[in-house]
């Protein structure tokens, strides 16, 4: 018996119900559209877009990738967006980020229409997540992590959840996603006082800070569920937020990293884009 929660495999079930879906929405005369927007060669970027494409010809999208100069002018990709946005077989549209630094970030987002939002960082999105709205479109990463406690048959109900790091992408996110399965939350950050003492009260522990092994054995409590977000790289070894090797001899469950929240997180953009596509055709 072995604790390890195995994300490639609960990742590779959900492509294969996306790959259903595909082909039931494609019997009505729709077939899934995702559009990926890099910005420039920063070069885990490039890696990423090049998954994110992989995965949606695997599962027969119709995938397009749009690379724009580093040296592009914010109105010109607005005018991609909104190009893009009235396609009506692009369902799913996505920029990749992190974008040039004389590009506002929050304006580009908020010009994606948000039913094709499938990373779900537009406002509209988020404020959906919040109340709990089924039409919300969740960002990839929170929604895997639920997704993935979910297919192992954990509780999360009435349990405490704790979450460390407080990002827009993953933390702030987590908290409503949880509320709504009737958890106990609470949200560390770097400013929080004895983080040690507020971990240890955790059943299901989520660490997203971006600091290679941080979390040790001695804030983890014994049998304690414990989700790695993070995604670092140590002497050229990828690494999570948590010692991983210390960490699973307390846990009764853990995600290693890579093979954990990872492939997840790309699943779970596959899932968005037949949830725009469906909602774009009023199929929900
Ligand atoms: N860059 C790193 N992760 C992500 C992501 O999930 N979405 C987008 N758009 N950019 C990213």
């Amino acid at each position: 018996m072995t604790n390890i929660i195995d994300g490639n495999r609960i990742a590779a079930q959900i492509r294969a119900e996306v790959f259903r879906e595909v082909e039931t929405l494609k019997s009505k005369g729709i077939t899934p559209g995702l559009t990926v927007v890099i910005v420039g060669e920063n070069p885990g970027s490039v890696v990423y877009v090049k998954n994110k494409e992989k995965d949606a010809k695997e599962v027969g999208f119709k995938s397009e990738v749009i690379r724009i100069p580093q040296d592009t002018t914010q109105e010109y990709l607005l005018k991609v967006i909104d190009q893009l946005n009235k396609d009506e077989t692009v369902h799913g549209l996505l920029i990749q980020l992190p974008l040039p630094k004389h590009i506002d970030e929050l304006k580009v987002i908020e010009a994606i229409n948000p039913q094709k939002d499938v990373d779900g960082f537009h406002p509209v999105n988020v404020g959906k997540v919040v109340i709990g709205d089924k039409r919300a479109l969740v960002s990839c990463t929170p929604a895997g992590v639920i997704a993935l406690l979910e297919h192992e048959n954990l509780e999360i109900a009435g349990k405490e959840v704790v979450i460390v790091g407080r990002s827009n992408i993953v933390g702030k996110p987590l908290v409503p996603l949880f509320l709504q399965k009737n958890a106990t939350v609470t949200v560390c950050h770097s400013k929080s006082q004895d983080l040690r003492s507020i971990t240890k009260r955790a059943d299901i522990l989520v660490v997203a800070i971006g600091k290679s092994r941080f979390i040790t054995a001695d804030y983890v409590k014994p049998g304690a569920v414990v989700i790695d977000v993070g995604i670092n790289r140590l002497d050229g070894k990828l690494t999570g937020d948590v010692d991983f090797l210390e960490a699973a001899t307390v846990a009764s469950k853990i995600t290693p990293v890579p093979g954990g929240v990872g492939p997840m997180t790309r699943a779970m953009l596959l899932k968005n884009t037949i949830q725009a596509a469906k909602l774009q055709n009023e199929v929900i």
